[in-house]
């Protein structure tokens, strides 16, 4: 199976699911990292590891449609199968949500559908979870359709709200949580995908 992972910042994630297929853990091959900035460390990270690489910038197109279809070319012409959305933070264009339904994934720090939506990433997450008094967080993984953080839940892990967490505590659990768990979940995509390639073969 062919991976892509779109990300828009640090790019943990993105570095765990390559360690974890590195180490054999997952069968597939990352063959594109994309982001929406050129300069998000994320990116420079992958290229630095020798990973194709690519930006996807809405504002060098003239319109929506053409801006999907170059997304749609790249994806072809790195063959991929399965795209992992790692922190990247913006929409994908319908077309490209309809030549890869149910192949688009995207990984939330909170329990889904509490805690997301439009402006809800990162340390937004963490800061409203603990403003709510929550006892318990944790991670979710979602297919991704036209809004934020509302595709069908694939898989969840619970995380302990500790009673002196502040978001940065309570980040650093959640996110060590997300990079074995992500990990789990491609894995268990990539069996499933690699299967249905070897029939069609
Ligand atoms: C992760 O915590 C991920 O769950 C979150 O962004 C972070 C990216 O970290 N995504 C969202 O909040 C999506 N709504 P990373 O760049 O170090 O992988």
């Amino acid at each position: 199976m062919n991976l892509a992972i779109f990300l828009s910042g640090t790019g943990s994630n993105f570095k765990a699911i390559a360690e974890a297929i590195e180490q054999g853990k997952i069968p597939a091959k990352i063959t594109l990292v994309a982001s929406n900035k050129p300069d998000t460390l994320g990116l420079i990270t992958a290229k630095d590891m020798g990973f194709y690489t690519t930006v996807f910038q809405r504002s060098e197109y003239p319109d929506g449609a053409s801006f999907a279809n170059y997304m749609l070319g790249i994806l072809s012409e790195r063959e991929v199968h399965l795209i992992a959305l790692a922190g990247y933070l913006r929409k994908i264009p319908p077309n490209v949500l309809r030549a890869f339904s149910n192949r688009i994934v995207n990984i939330h720090p909170a329990l889904l559908p509490k805690f997301g939506g439009k402006g809800m990433y990162g340390m937004n997450v963490h800061r409203a979870v603990i403003e709510a008094g929550e006892s318990e967080s944790g991670v979710t993984i979602h297919s991704v359709n036209e809004e934020y953080d509302c595709g069908e839940i694939i898989a969840q892990r619970r995380v302990p709200v500790l009673t002196d967490d502040i978001p940065e505590t309570l980040a650093a659990r959640v996110l060590k949580v997300e990079h074995q768990f992500y990990s789990e979940v491609i894995k268990e995509f990539a069996i499933r995908i690699n299967k249905e390639l070897k029939l069609n073969d």
